[in-house]
């Protein structure tokens, strides 16, 4: 057995590979926002501060950030040096071997499937919110699936009709995508510009002492604040970040690879932490952290300080943000699945292109599919979690790639070199691991059993009819 077999390291970035080759760097900017400003900022900033960092949540936003900025800059190397749709998959699988490869894809597959159920059910409970308070509420029974712990019901209709209209968008063509993409895009960037001109005259300095609040220590035996919490925080904000690496699955789309994904990636990675120390600063500036553990932290802040007007405007902008966090990690997830089975290590006969619009249409049809059972029971937090350190082993392994291909491929020509080589891979392999190390025991069981199927297809299916095994 030859877990090493490696696809050749050719420079498959200007390859006809049957996709349309339509976007721009501009684009590609618009992508990685659409699929980072989402749950993360407008949900999970309040829980964390609440719960685990205070103030000082602006230092997990911090923390958070070095970790995707240095992988970011491997993802960058790796993307305009190697490229391919099927992004850290397709890097792993040339410069580490299939096996790696797989794993990598396999990590990535529960990030964006998740990610996009997940945040799907956040989309429809503040829609169904908003419907509500306008007098025309959605049956408790359509708003949750059959497995739904919490409260059984027939379908979450309104997530299945978003992922629905989110397939037929993809089907359509990238081009599409990418410019419904953009309007919604400005709309989120608009609100959260918006939140900050409004927040600013009411910060309350008080609200920030102490920044770091003391340790306590929880009626289960659990600590929460201080610095560890700093930690613990940024494990779970973490993942208002994801999404910039989605855009990398798009290399076979772009009309500029080599020059466009580094800016589209390192680009949207950019605005995104700007705004979000910001907005976390402010929120915690306005009212006190202690108030934050709420599913609409941002809104319930500007109720508290009276400005009724921009709450409402908030949950329009929130619900903007999360149809563009589930197109472009929907437009990933399809993109990702299409180079796995293109190369055999899932059914080939899934990887066709459509003719006329030139996308993997059945696997988009199946995918949406799949999303929609999901979507009847995720809850958002819990599975925040499993993206979380889903996401942050992949990134691992993308920033061990690029040390690794220097030394096996130091030829290979690299339009984008990562600065300050070997620090910033090393310090991310060393903050995403550390941020794994916070996340709750149940998720780490979580992956290790979501690990352990991906390992069972490998050697049951994908080993034997990968398109390396057909060669040889
Ligand atoms: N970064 C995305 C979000 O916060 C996943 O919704």
């Amino acid at each position: 057995m030859d877990l090493l077999r490696t696809k050749p390291v050719e420079r498959t970035l200007d390859a006809d590979t049957g996709l349309k080759r339509e976007l721009t760097a501009f684009d590609l900017v618009m992508l990685g926002i659409g699929a980072i400003i989402g749950a993360g900022i407008f949900v999970l900033t309040g829980i964390s501060a609440a719960t685990h960092a205070g103030p000082a949540v602006v230092l997990s936003f911090v923390v958070a950030g070095i970790a995707c900025a240095c992988a970011a800059l491997s993802y960058a190397e790796l993307a305009s040096s190697v490229g391919g749709c099927g992004s850290a998959y397709g890097y792993g699988y040339a410069g580490l071997g299939e096996f790696a490869g797989w794993v990598i894809g396999w990590m990535l597959l529960a990030e964006y499937a998740i990610a996009v159920a997940a945040v799907a059910v956040g989309w429809s409970g503040y829609l169904a919110n908003g419907l509500q308070t306008i007098g025309m509420p959605i049956p408790a029974h359509l708003l949750h699936g059959p497995l739904d712990p919490q409260s059984p019901g027939l379908i979450n209709l309104p997530a299945a009709l978003l992922l629905a209209f989110l397939a037929v968008l993809i089907a359509s063509g990238a081009k599409v995508s990418a410019r419904v993409n953009m309007i919604i895009v400005f709309v989120k960037l608009a609100t959260i510009l918006l939140f900050i001109a409004v927040a600013l005259p009411h910060v309350d300095a008080a609200n920030w002492t102490p920044f770091i609040p003391p340790v306590e220590t929880a009626e289960d035996g659990s600590t929460r604040f201080g610095v560890m919490g700093i930690f613990a925080g940024a494990a779970i904000v973490f993942f208002a970040y994801i999404g910039f690496d989605a855009v990398s699955t798009s290399a076979e789309e772009t009309r500029h690879p080599q020059r466009d994904l580094p800016i589209g990636i390192i680009g949207s990675l950019l605005v995104c932490t700007v705004l979000y120390i910001a907005v976390s600063g402010l929120l915690t500036g306005i009212v006190n952290y202690r108030e934050l553990n709420v599913p609409s932290p941002v809104a319930h802040a500007l109720l508290r300080i009276g400005e009724n007007w921009a709450a409402g405007l908030i949950s329009i902008g929130a619900i903007a943000g999360l149809t563009t966090v589930c197109l472009v990690m929907y437009f990933a997830l399809t993109r990702l699945l299409f180079a796995i089975c293109r190369d055999g290590l899932l059914p080939r006969s899934l990887a066709t292109i459509h003719p006329r619009t030139g996308t993997p249409t059945r696997i988009v049809v199946l995918v949406g599919i799949i999303m929609i059972g999901m979507s009847g029971f995720v809850p958002l937090d819990k599975l925040a979690h499993l993206v979380n350190i889903s996401t942050l082993a992949a990134f691992v392994v993308v920033c061990a790639g690029v040390i690794a291909l220097r030394r096996t491929r130091a030829d290979l020509p690299r339009p984008f070199k990562v600065p300050l080589y070997p620090f910033v891979p090393l310090l991310g392999i060393v903050v995403c691991i550390w941020l794994m190390l916070n996340l709750p025991w149940v998720t780490w069981l979580a992956f290790a059993l979501w690990m352990a199927l991906g390992l069972a297809i490998y050697f049951l299916y994908s080993y034997s009819h990968s398109e390396l095994a057909r060669k040889t």
